[in-house]
């Protein structure tokens, strides 16, 4: 779909050619007398458009409009999330008509990231996955246009948001694939074509690597599938080379059958879905290509099947982990924290700034918070807060839960360093527990995404979540290390200029000091 940004008073937005009109009616007066805002007044007037982000009224060949069909869209005040509820209703009821060419006009001023909302909405509401259907109906929505009162107040978040929304699509695209169409060479080949992007680089690793490497944990949960393992590393270089990167792992089981320990049979084709850390990752990459942030940012992939086989590990089995730690897997279906581990272990030698691992980990997640935020859990509080900030920005939230060591005391065994599974009880928290043991070097934060990752149901799919909190994150921490390069380099400035008019660097120093 391609996003185009207008300078549009209602008036002008009326004139242009478009199949569908959506106009996004926010709780302020409108100001114009042109016909179409005098409408919009009156039907608000009558109730007949009230004022609830996310109610509608749909108008049929209005005069002096150049669309066909209207469709008025409540916003209420504004806000990210009413943008969004209010430009997902209106585009789903246009989707109906099958339109090419959609308008989509904000009737008063909007915020950057009120247009931010409203590309992602957009984007959200109108994806079809078609890649596994023999007659698809692809997207009928060929060209998109954002109105706005003014276009370069808002141009940054709406390119901001036209890149993310590729990294988004890309996530959900590489989810909703079956297993068989998404195999962790195939993922592997994905990465690679993010590679040829401008900043990104892509290198593969295959099981006789990994061996090599010791990772003993993530080789253990490939032995029973005919499918090789791969670890991919993506780099993307957006700052100077000696900037301390940020470390994305994303897990990338390509099916999870829980393996000996065999998960029921009942909606187990969801968990092809068991790769969106992984997903998220990727698309996380595209994205980056797309707004080229200065900021330095490595992707850790490790994917392979957990399967059930003759060569399948079996629970009571003890694998060496690369950290060197002995692992008891008590249970086979606790897989994803096995090749976590390994890939936390590996991040290690890129000196990270901060570790942020992607994972659809445990159920015990989708008990806890549902679809509507992902768990967060992290050892450090500014980088917690960091990605709490960003999930609230990009309305891809998540919800901080704890990491006391009490919750590690279930992982203790008789037989190894720790056992990959406690009892039930606060199971999201437990698994987080046995991935800090990986993490003592470095900043690190675990976010679950077992039951944001995708929808179940008729609406099943993908979400592309969280790449949208993840590409917050990482824009924000370019343009507060840009700021902090910035003063740096003032503050030098002003010392040169000392110096030059005889000062010495001490009393300059002194100087600074004594401020
Ligand atoms: N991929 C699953 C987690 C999952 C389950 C995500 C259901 C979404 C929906 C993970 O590998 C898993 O099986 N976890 C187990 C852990 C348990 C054995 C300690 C779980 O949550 O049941
Ligand atoms: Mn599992
Ligand atoms: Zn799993």
């Amino acid at each position: 779909m391609d996003f185009q940004l207008k300078t549009l008073t209602v008036a002008r937005a009326a004139a242009e050619k478009s199949d569908v009109l959506i106009v996004l009616v926010g709780s302020a007066p409108l100001a114009s007398k042109d016909p179409l805002s005098v409408q919009v007044a009156a039907a608000r007037k009558a109730g007949d458009l009230p004022d609830k982000a996310g109610k509608l009224l749909s108008l049929y060949r209005p005069e002096d409009v150049a669309a066909n069909r209207v469709v008025l869209a409540a916003i209420g005040d504004g806000q990210p999330a009413s943008v969004r509820s209010g430009v997902i209703a209106a585009v789903n009821a246009a989707k109906a008509q099958s339109p090419k060419r959609v308008v989509l006009a904000f009737a008063q001023d909007a915020a950057p990231a009120a247009v931010a909302s409203a590309v992602t909405a957009a984007a959200d509401a109108s994806y079809v996955y078609t890649a596994t259907k023999s007659k698809a109906e692809p997207r009928t929505i060929r060209q998109l246009v954002v109105g706005v009162a003014d276009a370069v107040a808002v141009g940054a978040a709406f390119e901001q948001a036209r890149a993310t929304v590729e990294g988004i699509e890309f996530a959900k695209e590489w989810g909703n694939r079956p297993a068989n169409h998404a195999t962790p060479t195939m993922l592997a080949e994905a990465a690679k074509g993010l590679g040829k992007l401008p900043g990104i680089k892509c290198e593969v690793l295959g099981p006789k690597e990994v061996d090599k490497l010791g990772m003993g944990a993530f080789a253990a949960v490939a032995q029973g599938s005919a499918e090789p393992l791969r670890f991919i590393v993506l780099r993307y270089q957006g700052g100077p080379k000696d900037q301390a990167p940020v470390v994305l792992v994303g897990k990338g089981i390509t099916f999870d059958t829980g393996g000996v320990s065999l998960k029921p049979a009942a909606e187990m084709d969801e968990m092809k879905f068991d790769m969106c850390g992984a997903a998220s990752v990727l698309g996380t990459f595209r994205a980056l290509a797309g707004i080229q942030p200065a900021i330095n940012v490595v992707g850790l992939i490790p994917s392979c099947e957990n399967m059930n086989d003759g060569r399948a590990i079996k629970p009571g089995d003890v694998v060496t982990s690369m950290s060197g730690q002995t692992i008891e897997i008590l249970n086979t279906d606790a897989e994803g924290r096995l090749i976590l581990c390994d890939a936390l272990t590996y991040a290690k030698r890129f000196d990270p700034a901060a570790v942020i691992d992607i994972a659809t980990l445990t159920g015990a997640c989708v008990v806890a918070l549902g679809g509507v935020r992902s768990g967060l859990f992290s050892s450090d509080d500014a980088l917690a807060a960091a990605l709490e900030a960003a999930g609230e920005t990009s309305q891809d939230r998540c919800w901080r839960l704890p990491l006391d060591d009490e919750y590690a005391e279930g992982l203790k065994t008789n037989f190894a360093d720790v056992a990959n599974v406690a009892g039930r009880a606060g199971g999201a928290i437990t698994a987080a527990k046995f991935l800090q043991r990986f993490t003592a070097d470095f900043a690190w934060a675990h976010l679950d995404i077992a039951g944001t990752a995708w929808k179940s149901g008729a609406a099943k799919g993908s979400t592309g979540r969280p790449v949208g909190l993840l590409v917050s994150y990482l824009t924000r921490r370019a343009q507060d290390g840009a700021a902090a390069a910035d003063s740096a380099k003032a503050k030098a400035r002003a010392e040169r200029k000392n110096e030059g008019k005889g000062e010495s660097k001490a009393a300059a120093r002194k100087a600074r000091s004594v401020q």
